[in-house]
């Protein structure tokens, strides 16, 4: 009798041998391993990266308030405060800005209730390292004013800044004059509280990242290092318009800013001639962090291109100890509170012809 051919038995354990129990305890475990991934994803305890990059920005406010991580300092049951600690707890880093939804700014107000009228703003758990005035020169903007309130507002607490929001606003038809803005931006906001620093922001600028910390450092920072203008990067070394920030000090070193130059260009070139020949350097955050997105726009009318600036520019060192916090004259034609922001309106004075 012939017998039938060996097959090669299949990789199937015997039921009932050790190997066979091994499998079945392993696929137990991965069963529930699963069920409970399932059951904590649906219940929200993890966040897809989208929800993470949409609610960073607005409702982080709440987390921030309902929240005590022992990063936070309180001292002891008298409530007396401790610094706040250099690296704010509540970053996350990258944001999304987007320009393209639409800015309710009661909403902003609602939404940021530790806000106070005229755009202040005190850590309540700590003391804040830095007393920070926001300073955006102004005229028309009142859409990009928005989105600069929507942004802004949620990150500057998160960075647990001690800080006041100035808007500069040109009264009448004479030339833009940025830089002497600015000036009175830092003059008028000294006159409300004793400000040790001054952050300088075009209207139109986001930050993409919150660890960009609108604060001021041992030198003069330059914070928009990487705009997506630009192709997020610098368009020359020298470059230092857009957000920059400055200690009282600093500032008073280089007699503020020039208040000689109407029209577009030039004066973000002179504060940066009157930096390094008071033999300072700038400061600036990595082009990661640095990131940040312009509102595109067409160029303002009363805003030209000023032909005078490349001569102006050439001549900082001679003109800088005349022109500048010690030359200034304007008049405040209104100051207005909002919850979000103080509106300063000014009278720069008749430019040129
Ligand atoms: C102007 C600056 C300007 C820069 C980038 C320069 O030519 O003088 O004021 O910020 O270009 O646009």
């Amino acid at each position: 009798m012939r017998r039938a051919p060996l097959l090669p038995s299949p990789a199937v354990p015997l039921p009932g041998s050790s190997l066979h129990k091994v499998c079945k305890f392993l696929v137990l475990f991965c069963v529930i391993h699963l069920s409970v991934t399932l059951v904590y994803y649906l219940s929200g305890g993890e966040r897809n990266i989208f929800q993470y990059f949409t609610e960073n920005q607005q409702i982080q406010n709440r987390d921030l308030a309902n929240s005590t991580p022992s990063t936070v300092q309180i001292a002891n049951t008298s409530k007396e405060l401790l610094d706040c600690p250099e690296d704010p707890p509540f970053l996350v880093g990258p944001l999304r800005v987007e320009f393209s939804i639409s800015v309710d700014l009661e909403e902003v107000r609602r939404t940021n209730p530790s806000v106070r009228e005229g755009g202040r703003y005190t850590p309540e758990d700590c003391k804040a390292l830095q007393k920070v005035a926001l300073i955006i020169p102004f005229r028309n903007r009142d859409e990009h004013l928005k989105y600069w309130l929507y942004y802004l507002h949620p990150i500057l607490q998160r960075q647990q800044l001690d800080y006041g929001v100035y808007v500069i606003n040109q009264d009448g038809e004479s030339t833009f004059n940025r830089a002497k803005l600015l000036n009175i931006g830092y003059m008028e906001a000294l006159k409300e509280y004793d400000y040790n620093c001054f952050v300088f922001s075009d209207v139109d600028l986001i930050p993409m990242d919150d660890r960009n910390i609108y604060k001021c450092f041992s030198q003069p920072r330059h914070l928009s290092v990487s705009m997506d203008k630009f192709g997020f990067g610098l368009p020359y070394n020298q470059y230092f318009g857009g957000v920059s920030a400055l200690s009282k000090n600093q500032f008073e070193r280089i007699n503020g800013f020039p208040n000689d130059y109407w029209g577009w260009g030039g004066e973000d070139d002179d504060i940066y001639n009157r930096i390094v020949s008071r033999g300072m350097s700038i400061s600036r955050p990595d082009a990661i962090t640095g990131k940040c997105r312009m509102i595109r726009h067409n160029r303002d009318t009363k805003n030209e291109p000023n032909p005078k600036r490349f001569d102006l520019i050439g001549k900082t060192r001679l003109t800088m100890n005349s022109d500048g916090l010690n030359s200034l004259t304007y008049k405040v034609i209104k100051t207005e509170k909002y919850p979000l922001y103080t509106k300063i309106t000014v009278d720069v004075g008749p430019s040129p012809s």
